[in-house]
This record gives C-alpha cells, sequence and structure tokens, in this order.
C-alpha cells in the first residue's frame, strides 16, 4: 500500500468530526451510483458462500468417499467442487468491478463538485491558502478515498459474514476443538494491533514526508530558470537528495512492520494448524482405535480434521485485510474531513436574485470606497472617482499604491469595505457576476495564456466568437505579422502559462481578447510594460484601436503611454494626491512634474 502524498496540513492522522457524519456525507456521494454497491454486495455473499462450500465439500469426499472407500458420487462431487470455485472467482471479479465502478463514478463526481466550488471560492480564501494544497484535494485526498473503495468498505462486511459463519461451522464440526483453535485469534488480535498502531505512525510520517518532497519537487521545477541563473544546481539537488533520503528511510520503516506483521501473522497460522494436527489428529487415531458403534460418541473423522485446518486457514487472511482496512479507513476519514471542509467553505455570496441590467453607456463611479486586503490596513481610502463614458482615465503612482487595486474591485474579484462602485446606475453588486465581467474588461499586469493554441486563447474573450472573427481581431492588432512568425501560426501550441511566447506577444493576444470581448469599460494594467519599440508601437496601436469610444481606465509607470488621457489621478498609498491633464499636472509642478522629468 503506498499512501498517497499529501499537502502540509496532513499531519492530522485522526478526523476532528466523527466518522458517522463523514460517513453519511460520503454516502450522499456515492447514493446515485447505489446499484453498483448493491450487486457487489450481492456477489459478495455468493462469494463468500463459495468460500464457506468448498472445505466442506472436501469433507465429505474424505469421510463418505476416501476413507469409506465408495466412489459413488464421488466424480460428481469433483465437479461440483470445481463448479463452486469457478463460482468463487466469476463472484469475486464481478464483485471488485462493480465495486470499482461505484468508487471511481462517485469520485468522478467528487471531483467535479471540489473543481466547482474551487471556482467559486473568494480570491481572500484563496490569496491565504497554497495552491498545492487545493490542488491535493482534488487529487491525492481524492485518492485515498478511492483506495479505501478498492480496499473496499463493502468487502469487510463480506469478511464479517465469512468469519461468523465459519466459526458457527467449526462449532458444530467439534466444540472443544472450535474453542482450542480460537485460542490464538486473542493474541492474533492483541499483535495486530500493536503493530498496526505503530505502523500507522510510520505511514503518516512517510505520507508527510513525500509531501515535503512534492513541495519541494513542484517549487525547484517552478523555478528551474533562477536556479540555473544563480547556479543553484549542486544545492537545490543535495536538498533534493535530502527529502528523497527521508522518503526512502520512511519506507523502509512502513516495510519493517508490514513484513513484522505478515511474518507474524503465518507464524501464527501455522501454530494453529500445528494445534489442530496434534490434538485434532489425536482425536482422530482416538476413533479410528475404537470399534465403529462407539465411533460417534468421540473422536474425529479425517474429513472433519482436514475442514478445521482449511477453514482456519482461510480465516486469517480476512482477519488480516480487517486490520488493514482498518487503517486505510482511517486514511480515507481524515481525506474526506479534507475534502468536506474544503466544500464547506463558504463561496462568494450568489448573484443577486432580481439583477439590475449592465446595458448604460459605461460610466464608473467610486463613492468614497475603502477597501483593504486585511480590513485594518486600508489599501484603498475614501477613494472617490467618477469616469465619463467614453472617457479615459489614468492612474499613476508608485508601487503598491493600489493602482491594481482599483481594478480588481471593479471587477469584484474583491468586495469593497464601505462605500459603493457603479457600473452606470447600478451598484456592482446588484449585477450578476458574469454581466459586470463582460462589461468590464481587464487586460492584467501579467497576461495569463491557457495550454492550447494561439487561437484558443484569443477566442476566449468571447467563447463563441467564430474563427473569421478571431481572425479579424486579431488583424486589426496587427498580431498577424506577429503570428505568422510561428511556423504552427494561429495554430502554434501555447505552453503552460505562455512560456513560449513573449511579454509583448502575450500582450498583444491578450488585447485582441479584449477587441473580440467588446466590453463597454477598459481596464489596463501596465499593459504596454516591457516590450522593445517596435512592439511598443504595435501595442500603443492595439491600445488606441481597443480603446475607441470605451470608458478607460489606463495603470502605467511610463507617462508617455498616457499623455493623451483624458484625465490623470496620482495615487499614492490608495488616496488620490493629484488630478488633471497632462499639461495641468505638469503646470501644478508637484508630483506627477517630478515623475516626468525623472522619465
Ligand atoms: N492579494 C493581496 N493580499 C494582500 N495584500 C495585497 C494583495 N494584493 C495586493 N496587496 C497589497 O495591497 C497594496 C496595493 O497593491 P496593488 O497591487 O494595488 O499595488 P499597485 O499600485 O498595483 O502596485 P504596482 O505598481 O507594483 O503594480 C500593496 O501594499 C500590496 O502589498
Ligand atoms: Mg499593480
Amino acid at each position: 500500500m503506498t499512501p498517497p502524498a499529501g499537502s502540509s496540513d496532513d499531519r492530522a492522522t485522526r478526523p476532528e468530526r466523527p466518522a458517522s457524519h463523514l460517513l453519511g456525507r460520503l454516502w450522499d456521494v456515492v447514493r446515485p451510483h447505489q446499484r453498483w454497491i448493491w450487486i457487489s454486495f450481492v456477489l459478495l455473499l455468493v462469494n463468500a458462500g463459495t468460500r464457506l462450500l468448498q472445505p466442506w465439500l472436501v469433507k465429505t469426499a474424505l469421510d463418505d468417499h476416501l476413507v469409506a472407500d465408495s466412489l459413488d458420487g464421488f466424480f460428481g462431487l469433483a465437479a461440483l467442487f470445481l463448479g463452486v470455485a469457478a463460482a468463487e472467482w466469476a463472484a469475486r471479479r464481478g464483485q471488485l468491478l462493480a465495486l470499482e465502478r461505484a468508487g471511481q463514478d462517485s469520485l468522478l463526481d467528487l471531483r467535479l463538485k471540489v473543481f466547482r466550488h474551487l471556482q467559486r471560492l473568494p480570491m481572500r480564501y484563496l490569496d491565504r491558502t497554497p495552491t498545492g494544497r487545493l490542488v491535493g484535494r482534488a487529487t491525492t485526498d481524492v485518492e485515498s478515498l478511492q483506495e479505501m473503495f478498492s480496499s473496499g468498505l463493502v468487502t469487510v462486511l463480506g469478511d464479517l459474514v465469512f468469519l461468523v459463519a465459519a466459526v458457527a461451522i467449526l462449532l458444530s464440526l467439534s466444540v472443544p476443538l472450535t474453542l482450542a483453535s480460537l485460542l490464538v485469534v486473542p493474541v492474533f488480535v492483541w499483535v495486530t494491533v500493536a503493530v498496526r498502531k505503530r505502523a500507522r505512525s510510520a505511514y503518516q510520517e512517510l505520507r508527510n514526508r513525500l509531501s515535503q518532497m512534492n513541495a519541494d519537487l513542484h517549487e525547484q521545477v517552478s523555478g528551474m530558470e533562477i536556479v540555473q541563473l544563480f547556479g543553484q544546481e549542486d544545492q537545490s539537488a543535495s536538498r533534493f537528495a535530502e527529502s528523497n533520503r527521508g522518503v526512502l528511510k520512511s519506507q523502509l520503516a512502513t516495510v519493517r512492520w508490514e513484513s513484522l506483521l505478515s511474518a507474524a501473522t503465518e507464524m501464527l497460522g501455522s501454530f494453529t494448524t500445528a494445534l489442530i494436527l496434534y490434538w485434532g489428529g489425536s482425536l482422530v487415531l482416538e476413533r479410528l482405535g475404537v470399534d465403529a458403534e462407539t465411533a460417534a460418541a468421540g473422536g474425529l473423522t479425517i474429513g472433519t480434521l482436514y475442514a478445521f485446518v482449511d477453514y482456519m486457514q482461510r480465516m486469517f487472511v480476512p482477519l488480516n485485510d480487517l486490520s488493514l482496512r482498518y487503517t486505510v479507513f482511517q486514511n480515507a476519514m481524515v481525506a474526506s474531513e479534507r475534502i468536506f471542509s474544503l466544500l464547506d467553505e463558504q463561496t462568494e455570496p450568489a448573484d443577486p436574485e432580481d439583477p439590475k441590467r449592465a446595458d448604460g453607456p459605461g460610466r464608473v463611479r467610486f463613492e468614497r470606497v475603502t477597501f483593504g486586503y486585511d480590513p485594518r490596513e486600508p489599501v484603498l481610502v475614501d477613494f472617490d472617482l467618477d469616469v465619463a463614458p467614453g472617457e479615459t482615465v489614468a492612474v499613476v503612482g508608485p508601487t503598491g499604491a493600489g493602482k491594481t487595486t482599483i481594478l480588481s474591485l471593479l471587477t469584484r474579484l474583491y468586495d469593497v469595505q464601505t462605500g459603493a462602485i457603479r457600473l452606470d446606475e447600478a451598484d456592482v453588486r446588484e449585477l450578476r457576476r458574469a454581466d459586470l465581467r463582460r462589461a468590464v474588461g481587464v487586460v492584467t499586469q501579467d497576461v495569463f495564456l491557457f495550454n492550447g493554441t494561439i487561437l484558443d486563447n484569443i477566442r476566449l474573450g468571447r467563447p463563441d466568437a467564430s474563427d473569421e472573427e478571431v481572425l479579424s481581431a486579431a488583424q486589426a492588432l496587427h498580431l498577424d505579422e506577429v503570428v505568422r512568425r510561428f511556423p504552427g501560426g494561429y495554430a502554434e501550441r501555447v505552453a503552460e502559462r505562455g512560456r513560449n511566447l513573449s511579454a509583448g506577444e502575450k500582450q498583444l493576444i491578450a488585447f485582441a481578447r479584449m477587441l473580440l470581448a467588446e466590453p463597454k469599460v477598459l481596464a489596463l494594467d501596465e499593459a504596454t510594460s516591457n516590450v522593445d519599440a517596435h512592439t511598443e508601437q504595435l501595442l500603443q496601436e492595439a491600445v488606441a484601436r481597443v480603446m475607441q469610444g470605451r470608458t478607460s481606465i489606463v495603470i502605467a509607470h511610463r507617462l508617455s503611454t498616457i499623455r493623451d488621457a483624458d484625465r490623470i489621478l496620482v495615487l499614492e498609498r490608495g488616496r488620490i494626491v493629484e488630478q488633471g491633464d497632462h499639461g495641468e499636472l505638469l503646470a501644478l509642478g508637484g508630483r506627477y512634474a517630478a515623475l516626468d522629468a525623472r522619465q
């Protein structure tokens, strides 16, 4: 059993909520697929029955035919045995398939549910939760559940049925011998519990180390560029070697416990067999020694002796599995607690029941807005802004002033603490998010491209746009000339995060998205930074083209790009310290003039 790798908060060994509660919620997930569970359960009973029947058939063959020296019906019995064995295998296979089907179907639902939930979590939550941990919910935690399904919680029921029935059969054969053989059961339980307890902490340790190693690996791979630039390969490798060794160490520890348990189980099994053979054997001899009349009173037949050995051996397997399944079950409970606590995490407030329509001309107003990512430390304070339809307002200011924050509030990635933001007459909170985000288009500071073709990435602006529309948007922005340089043209694959494109290329694609999306209000966040003079020229034209007739809020560090704005705000620590057009601000001789002089 390989425990799934988890994230840094995997330390909990026991779920805090009662297992019954978690099981109840898991059942809600499984319920739609319960018919597979029932099928599996029926097959399980068939399987247990066939396993119980086999030693009995051999016993009959021994006592009634071989010892009694009668071959009447002997071959029929052998054929029956074969049939029962075949039924056992078939039932086993069907049972496992059905169970796996129930598990996989349920986990598919659960994974999707987690994903849909992640999409609706507020930015505020995502800001403080490491990505790796969230990814772990939908992957490794769900895998822990899968292990529970495939190792078969339902199978446990079958094992219990088998054990109880086997003990009943043994008792019917010989009460004293049954009691004697079962003497080892408490020893077995004690050994198993003791070893499992230690093995569990070894598994816990292994899981933590694995998660540590995965975290290291993730960080080192995603930061490979910096590792290489700073010549940190050796340090990085030795750090990795260390966590790798840690994993090996814990892995070996778990193997030590597992092998101990498996050896102990076998030893106890052999001990029981020896006990039965010794005592049961003497009972058989006793029976063989006396004459046939008194035989029934005491002693044992050969067949019964065989049945005892066989049943006892068959009982050790499920006994051993029970303890293993308990560990799997515990892990699954911890994982399901994590999954459900994520699912319980408050999502963004729902869209209003009776949303206003975003069909005005595109006037944007901030009214005495105060907001802080941490409410105690406001980033914007009493911020007022009124942008008329079609007007272009530029925002400049030092890093950390709150420029990007203005856009995040406008698109409702965050909600204001006090004050209000209006798009035309509606408070943004009175609009459906989808409508708001269609009306306000943002080109962000770092453009995010997804795995796919260039065409797909532009189409993100309006998913229902035809190829022709996408191409004409690209052409309008001179993107054509850039794209033609790629061997695949518009079908060129974009690597993860757009790694194979330059910053300027990515920005052009982002503008093409906007041109396609046709938002009423355009918000550009440093959208024309870090590119060469020629691309800048292209971008400037692209910007002008996209801004045409739209309300625009443009954030810029380089003043050259915003000279023509209708109005320029200088933002410092969340407050507007100067505003006016380029000429007015220069004449003012304040912050803006100083910035301009420095460029
Ligand atoms: N998600 C966040 N969680 C917590 N604090 C944040 C978050 N984003 C930004 N901040 C903080 O809020 C303040 C304003 O950030 P903002 O991104 O608006 O600055 P900016 O003016 O856009 O800066 P830059 O010119 O560097 O882009 C900064 O002090 C920043 O540290
Ligand atoms: Mg910013």
